[in-house]
């Protein structure tokens, strides 16, 4: 029999990145779960059991850079590669106008939208290019687009988006592959304090975007690749350019 696959994801311990750890087990791989709140982690992990799938918690604050490195450590002690990381856990910050942030929290910001997640793909490389692995990058629409008010989300996700596709190209020929998605609003508690006066019944579930993930892992071209998940849950790849 083939040897169980392995993911690692961040932001399982709910909304899209729970949903998508739930989605992988059930596609097959083991599933390593990462977030700050142990709770939520096992919630996510008794999920995946009841499915029949298996998954491992790692309770890890992101902002701490020396634990990612852990992490990383950890995980390469119990397992010889990694198949599939997704950088999905992120933060919102306020919605402010630009001059308004507060320095504490544009740091904030920064530091786990963008420089936690260059330590995780730090941490996990050697893993990623012995199992000729993939990298989903959670990004926004925001990453490509002014809008007022969300200025240090928006440059966090820009610059993400950017991050990724260098290690795209740095990886290309080693085959190692970089999805970007898009997953658009989604009902999860981000998107509430985003818009509190918003129906999250008129949004998509965090299972319709972990569903679309899913679909689309297995046909992944080489390098960078683009996938945006309509409000009616349809979704579109893009080989990016
Ligand atoms: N929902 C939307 O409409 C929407 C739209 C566009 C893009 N996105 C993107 O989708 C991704 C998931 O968002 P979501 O809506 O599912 O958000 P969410 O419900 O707020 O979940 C965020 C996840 O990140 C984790 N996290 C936050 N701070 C952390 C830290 N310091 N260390 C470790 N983990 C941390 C949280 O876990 P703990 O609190 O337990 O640590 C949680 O699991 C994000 O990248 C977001 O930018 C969402």
């Amino acid at each position: 029999m083939a040897k169980q696959k392995l993911a690692v994801v961040t932001g399982a311990s709910k909304g899209i990145g729970a949903a998508i750890a739930r989605r992988l087990a059930a596609d097959g791989f083991h599933v390593v779960l990462t977030a700050r709140t142990e709770a939520g982690l096992i919630e996510t992990e008794d999920a995946i059991h009841a499915a029949g799938g298996t998954a491992t918690i790692a309770p890890v604050d992101l902002l701490k850079g020396e634990d990612i490195d852990k992490l990383g450590v950890a995980i390469g002690s119990r397992w010889d590669k990694l198949d599939l990381l997704v950088l999905n856990a992120a933060t919102l910050g306020s919605l402010t106008p630009l001059a308004h942030a507060s320095p504490k929290e544009f740091e904030t910001v920064m530091a786990l939208n963008v420089t936690a997640q260059w330590r995780l793909i730090r941490a996990f490389d050697a893993m990623l290019r012995k199992g000729r692995g993939t990298i989903v990058v959670v990004t926004s629409s925001v990453a490509t687009r002014a809008e007022p008010y969300w200025g240090p989300y928006s440059a966090s996700k820009a610059a993400l988006e950017n991050m990724a596709g260098v290690y795209a190209e740095e990886m290309r020929a080693l085959g190692v592959n970089v999805l970007v998605v898009d997953p658009g609003g989604t009902r999860t508690a981000m998107r509430a304090r985003a818009f509190p006066g918003e129906d999250p019944n008129s949004l998509k579930t965090p299972d319709t975007v972990a569903d679309a993930i899913g679909a689309a892992l297995p046909g992944l071209p080489a390098g960078l690749s683009r996938l945006k998940v309509a409000k009616d849950g349809t979704a579109s790849l893009l080989a990016a350019a």
